[in-house]
This record gives C-alpha cells, structure tokens and sequence, in this order.
C-alpha cells in the first residue's frame, strides 16, 4: 500500500508515519490488513536529518497549494491520504489569504488528487475543536452546533464538508475528527494559539522557565500525541459508515487547568534543572482561551471505540519517556 502524509514533517505527522511503519499494515483496497510498502512525508519542510531511515519512507518537500505537485504525490497508485497539511490557526488568523490558500484551496488539491487515484482511497482529515465558536458550552458534545468564530475554524469547517460530500458522491472514502489542543508538543512552538499549554510543560522539565499567558484557573480539553496518533490509525481502519450522514467526528478531550498542569510538572521528580513557572496574563489570549471548550466528550466517538486520555499525569509520564529519556 502506497500511504500519503501532509504535514509529515510536522509534529503530528512523523509521529503518525513512525506507527504506520511500525504497525507494517492498514486497511487496503481489498477490504483486508495489507503491507504498507511505502509511507510518503509531504510536506513544506522536510523531517529532521536521520529521523526516518525506514526504507519505505520517501519525503517530497513542496506545497501543497501547487496542484501539479499535489497530483504527482498523490498519484493513481495511492491508496491512503492523511491530510495534515495546515497553516495552524493563530497563523491563518493573521494572514488571511495564506490561510485560505493552505487551509481551503490546498485541502481541494488534495481531495482532488486522491479523486483521480485508482480505486477508492481512505482519506483522514485532521479537523479541530476550532469548528466550535460564539456561546460555546463549557463541554462541548456530539449535539453542539458548528459556529466557527476564525477563519481556520471555517477552513476547518469547510473540509469538513468536503470530505463528507466527496464521499457521499464516491470520489473517496473520507473521514474528519476535530481534535482538541495536543499536549505536550515537543520541540519549538508552532503559530497554534494554544501553544502554551504544551509549553507548560515542556518548558520547565526541559530546564526554561516559562510565564503562562493565561490564568491558574484556565481549563482546556487535551489529549496526548500517543492517544491522537492512535485515533488517527483507528479512524483509518474503521468502517466509514458507522459515522452516519457526517464523515466527521468529535475527540474527547480531558479538562485541564493550567495551574493542576503547573502543579503535575512541578511534582515531577527529576534530577534534570527545572524551569520556573509564573502566570503573567495576556488579555488576547485569555480572551481566545475562555472562548474556548473546557472539556470535550463524544458519546459517538466512545461507541465507536476511539481511545482518550484521562489525566495529566500520565501525559507528562508520556513525554518525559518519548521524548526527554
Ligand atoms: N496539534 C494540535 O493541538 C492540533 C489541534 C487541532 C487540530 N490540529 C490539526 O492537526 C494537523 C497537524 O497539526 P500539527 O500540530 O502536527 O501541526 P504542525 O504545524 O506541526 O504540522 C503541520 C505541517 O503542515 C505543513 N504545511 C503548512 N503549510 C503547508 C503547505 N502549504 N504545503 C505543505 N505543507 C504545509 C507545515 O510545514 C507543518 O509541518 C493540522 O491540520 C492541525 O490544524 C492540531
């Protein structure tokens, strides 16, 4: 099986390509698990020098805005898409033009070029909690309607609907899930707005001393790279029409405040230096971050068998082993 991944050179992306090599299989074209022989990193920058040395894997740097480019990756032999590609959402808040560019018209290349595949290929779209806007519940569910309130959210959005109507007309067989803010993010932050509650985290236990933009009593729904990529691998092997009329699905997401987050880091024990943490509040930010869901739960998304987190602590255990040991 020929496997494509936008965004594989960001941070979702390679932690997603190291557990399709590592699973060996997917769901193909038959119906059945087949091998997956070679797994493609699209991407605007390429993975870091030596990070993939697995044979099957092949990194094309482009954009994904150029269509000729996308139909050449995406080409007739492919059998499944991640659409992770984005211009994140502080990013395509701030340029416009850029994040319809990436976010609307470089999703349709996409969608476009797995159209034109042989057969019927699997796409997942990575979507967001950022669909949701305006009076947003304190848990937003599966019932909770979409009101997105930036322009990424309605790129979001707008994929979304692509998916499920490309696949109501057959062109593909597509699937969404809007996921919560992923912590902890390694490495550098990106544009995402919510970039501090990784930051909260990372920071310190990496020996940076780290101000929170936002109060103690600040809650967000997260969920940890290990646990999304998992939701990833299982919305790809899932039968699409369990999801109903929508393609698309909701994540669960746990409720943190970023002062129970200061406290589990500052609880770890740990010979490393480790970061102070203050709260110095942004107004901007504060204002996005209460806007947003304090927690998400998808009753479907439980039926459907798809994994959660459940605390802080084990996500803090979970990075300090995949990334800091
Ligand atoms: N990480 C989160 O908390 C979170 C939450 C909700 C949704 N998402 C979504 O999940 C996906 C992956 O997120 P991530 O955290 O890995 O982000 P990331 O920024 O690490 O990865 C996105 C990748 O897209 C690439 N990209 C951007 N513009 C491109 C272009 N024009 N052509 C080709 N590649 C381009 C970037 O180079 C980057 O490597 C995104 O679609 C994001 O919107 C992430």
């Amino acid at each position: 099986m020929k496997v494509v991944i936008t965004g594989g050179g960001g941070f979702i992306g390679r932690k997603l390509a190291h557990k399709i090599l590592e699973r060996g299989e997917l769901t193909g074209p038959s119906g059945q698990r087949e091998a997956v022989t070679e797994v493609v990193l699209f991407d605007a920058v390429a993975p870091p020098d030596g990070e993939f040395t697995d044979e099957r894997v092949r990194a094309v740097v482009g954009d994904i805005t150029d269509a000729g480019l996308v139909a050449s990756v995406i080409d007739g032999d492919t059998n499944s898409v991640f659409h992770l590609a984005a211009v994140v959402s502080a990013g395509a808040e701030a340029d416009f033009d850029l994040g319809y560019q990436v976010n609307l018209d470089g999703t349709r290349n996409v969608f476009q070029a797995a159209r034109a595949a042989n057969g019927v290929p699997r796409v997942v779209f990575a979507s967001s909690l950022a669909v949701y806007g305006g009076e947003v519940p304190d848990t937003v569910g599966d019932q909770t309607p979409i009101t997105p309130e930036t322009s990424y959210g309605a790129q979001k959005v707008m994929g979304e609907f692509l998916i499920t109507d490309y696949s109501r007309k057959g062109y593909l067989d597509g699937r969404a899930m809007r996921l919560p803010t992923i912590v902890v993010r390694p490495g550098k932050p990106n544009k995402a707005a919510s970039g501090f509650a990784s930051g909260i985290v990372r920071e310190p236990l990496n020996g940076v001393d780290m101000a929170c933009p936002v109060t103690p009593e600040s809650r967000m729904a997260i969920m940890s790279p290990r646990t999304v990529v998992e939701c990833f691998m299982h919305m790809h092997e899932l039968d699409a029409e369990k999801l109903g009329a929508s393609r698309a699905i909701l994540l669960s997401g746990f409720s943190v405040s970023m002062g129970d987050a200061a406290a589990a880091v500052n609880a770890v024990e740990t010979n490393r230096a480790r970061g102070k943490i203050t709260f110095k509040v942004d107004p901007a930010t504060q204002a996005i971050v209460d806007g947003w869901p304090k927690t998400t739960y998808s009753d479907k998304a439980g039926a459907l068998g798809f994994p959660s987190d459940s605390n802080i602590e084990d996500v803090i255990a979970a990075y300090i082993e995949d990334e800091l040991d």
